[in-house]
């Protein structure tokens, strides 16, 4: 486990569970959305809402409605990510994926929900329009990549590494950007920052998908909590397509450098920030 990851855990989990008791849901549809948000995953996104914030500087709990908000988009792309028509899986953070433990209709109403009661947490902050923007617009690339999983799928996508690139900064990147843009935004960051940061995500985007996408090949279900080895059997757009496995271990440590790189005009205050980039790279999980 990334200890980076580990010390903002609990402070993520407190503050999603506040925002779910915000707007209180039909019995059923809110029982739905607490499994899917609530279910133990890495937080990586809160997580670098909150870093964010820190590294500028900012009040941390201007961080809280943008790292609920994150999270639950988050959720709800893995919700509807396992559902038949797109992944078809039956686990996700260790437990039965939401279809399966309760049932289809259930699982994409829930995933209907999230997205809205995200939108809903950023409205009432001081920056509510400009926040909404930047989720919105991250929510709508990340639709587009999973399309583009989707094409190549049904092999109707060239399996080069332009369009590896592409599908990953949107299904993957696009949202880890976000995630720390609004961090920067509770912040009150500076253009030069925030251009810095955002720069410094995307080369976390695509390292963190290449490494989704290793796992895959590499790990077993139960250190993932969720099934492994699927994504060649479907013929799917990966790092370890293009790359090869060797080649897609050189491309990660690439990446790590990149993001290190955009870095650079930061000092002390991204030690943080240097240290999770080491650690998603080394990742077992
Ligand atoms: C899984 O994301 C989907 C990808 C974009 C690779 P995470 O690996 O962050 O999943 P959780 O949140 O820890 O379950
Ligand atoms: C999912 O990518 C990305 C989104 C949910 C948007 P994957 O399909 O590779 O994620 P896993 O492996 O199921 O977590
Ligand atoms: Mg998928
Ligand atoms: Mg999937
Ligand atoms: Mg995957």
């Amino acid at each position: 486990m990334s200890t980076v990851l580990q010390a903002h855990r609990d402070a993520c989990d407190a503050l999603l569970t506040r925002a779910l008791g915000e707007r209180s849901c039909e019995p059923e549809l809110a029982a739905a959305i607490g499994y899917a948000v609530l279910a133990p995953g890495k937080r990586l996104r809160p997580a670098l809402v909150r870093l964010a914030n820190q590294c500028i500087g900012g009040e941390l709990q201007d961080a809280d409605a943008p790292a609920a908000a994150v999270e639950m988009i988050h959720a709800f792309s893995l919700v509807h990510d396992d559902l038949p028509a797109l992944d078809n899986d039956d686990l996700r953070r260790g437990r039965p994926t939401l279809h399966r433990h309760t049932d289809e209709a259930t699982a994409i109403l829930a995933g209907d929900a999230m997205p809205m009661l995200a939108m809903k947490l950023l409205a009432h902050t001081s920056n509510g329009p400009a926040m909404c923007n930047v989720l919105a617009e991250a929510t709508l690339r990340m639709i587009e990549g999973q399309m583009m999983d989707m094409a190549a799928e049904r092999e109707a996508l060239a399996i080069d590494e332009q369009n590896l690139r592409a599908l990953q900064a949107g299904k993957t990147g696009a949202l880890l950007v976000a995630a720390v843009e609004l961090g920067a935004l509770s912040a009150k960051a500076s253009t030069p920052q925030i251009e810095a940061l955002t720069a410094w995500a995307n080369h976390l985007g695509q390292l963190f998908q290449l490494t989704d996408d290793l796992l895959d090949a590499t790990a077993s279900s139960e250190t993932m909590g969720k099934r492994t080895g699927k994504d060649e059997g479907k013929s799917k757009l990966t790092g370890v397509r293009v790359y090869g496995l060797a080649g897609l271990r050189d491309r990660i440590q690439t990446c790590r450098q990149d993001a290190l790189d955009a870095l650079q005009m930061f000092g002390p205050e991204a030690a943080d920030l240097r240290l999770l980039t080491q650690e998603m790279a080394d990742r077992s999980h």
